[in-house]
């Protein structure tokens, strides 16, 4: 049996002073370098404490588990609205065909067909309440044939939520899940062997890739606003320059093609790609944390990844040693690493570098 927050016998966590959060209650005395009391045990923690355990330097306290699982509840709460999970899909798969058509005619160098670039924007707009079910669809995206058209549906998906985390206007939210969605049609103008090809591409055949975003930005140029079109053609772009096609930097990307990038990158890295065996989310985080780190927007990454992570506090876990437990809490310095309630007592993974989490049931 997993052990019970409310049990007579209060468990106890060591969190990170940087995790702490006021309502907090110590569960043993915090002492300082020279071992003078800074707080008794069962002292509530404030804001103005916290700062001050901080400044000081202290690495982390031990702190009862109850208001730690808390907290955690409170991080998930905006995750429950939304239609059922069974309409969702529905609405997805359609969308997906609808995409599929649409990007079909352009392989065969028709144009644009704006009534469905319309039909589609409007279904993702319709689906702003359903965040949890945006996630689990971006999780499964599995079909190797499929993955441009399901690709294109998640991104637009996951842009309306981090648009709407970023609090953008309902007018540029409109923009950015149209350029989403339209993001990659660039790359029904692509070759069907490179785009479809199973394994690494050459250099030649990447080369050819890589001209997808102005591709893309040539087809709907013409009938689409200019932030549309300019977003599709710098979603490749990265903030150190380090992108293409334009190599541009973090100052001349306009926020949509930020907010793209990092749609684009989580719903890569999550799908199951031909060449990459499926990754864990808490995965993911790290390499979008670490890897990314000066390529995408950090303030954008952190509002996408804060909001994000908390989708998975009360998931089942396994770790890397075996243990099964469940996410309690999303430690806001490494959203990879949360505390972790398992049979053998709460694990904070932002102080054990040895450990991590494999798998998310
Ligand atoms: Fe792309
Ligand atoms: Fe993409």
């Amino acid at each position: 049996m997993l052990p019970d927050e409310g049990s007579r016998k209060r468990n106890k966590v060591r969190l990170a002073t940087e995790a702490l959060q006021p309502g907090m209650v110590t569960a043993e005395p915090v002492l300082n370098a020279s071992g003078a009391v800074i707080a008794w045990q069962d002292r509530e923690l404030d804001e103005m404490l916290i700062a001050r355990l901080q400044g000081m330097g202290i690495g982390n306290l031990m702190v009862y588990a109850r208001e730690v699982v808390a907290a955690g509840r409170e991080q998930a709460v905006e995750w429950h609205a939304g239609k059922s999970p069974e309409v969702f899909r529905r609405q997805c798969e359609a969308d997906v065909d609808r995409f599929k058509d649409m990007f079909l005619h352009i392989s065969n160098g028709g144009a644009l067909d704006l009534e469905t670039t319309d039909l589609l924007v409007e279904s993702v707009l319709d689906m702003s309440q359903d965040k949890g079910s945006i996630v689990d669809y971006t999780l499964q995206i599995r079909g190797v044939d499929a993955y441009t058209y399901e690709h294109c549906v998640s991104v637009s998906l996951i842009s309306l939520m981090l648009g709407g985390w970023m609090r953008m206007q309902e007018e540029d939210l409109e923009s950015l899940v149209r350029a989403a969605m339209l993001h990659d049609i660039g790359k029904g103008r692509v070759p069907l062997n490179i785009l479809n090809k199973e394994g690494p591409l050459t250099e030649r055949e990447y080369k050819e890739m890589k001209k997808h975003p102005e591709l893309g930005y040539h087809v709907i140029k013409s009938e689409v606003k200019p932030d549309v079109s300019f977003a599709v053609l710098t979603h490749h772009e990265r903030e150190d320059g380090s992108g293409y096609p334009l190599g541009f930097r973090a100052d001349q990307l306009r926020i949509s093609a930020k907010i793209l990038a990092i749609a684009d990158v989580f719903s890569a890295m999550t799908a199951n790609r031909v060449y990459r065996k499926h990754v864990s989310p808490f995965r993911v985080f790290e390499l979008m944390q670490n890897d990314s780190f000066g390529r995408l927007d950090p303030i954008v990454l952190d509002v996408f990844l804060k909001n994000i992570a908390h989708y998975y506090v009360d998931k089942s876990v396994l770790l890397t040693d075996g243990l099964k437990g469940k996410v309690i809490f999303m430690n806001a310095q490494d959203y990879s690493r949360p505390v972790v309630q398992t049979e053998r007592g709460f694990v904070d993974l932002l102080g054990m570098k040895n450990l991590s989490i494999s798998e998310v049931f």
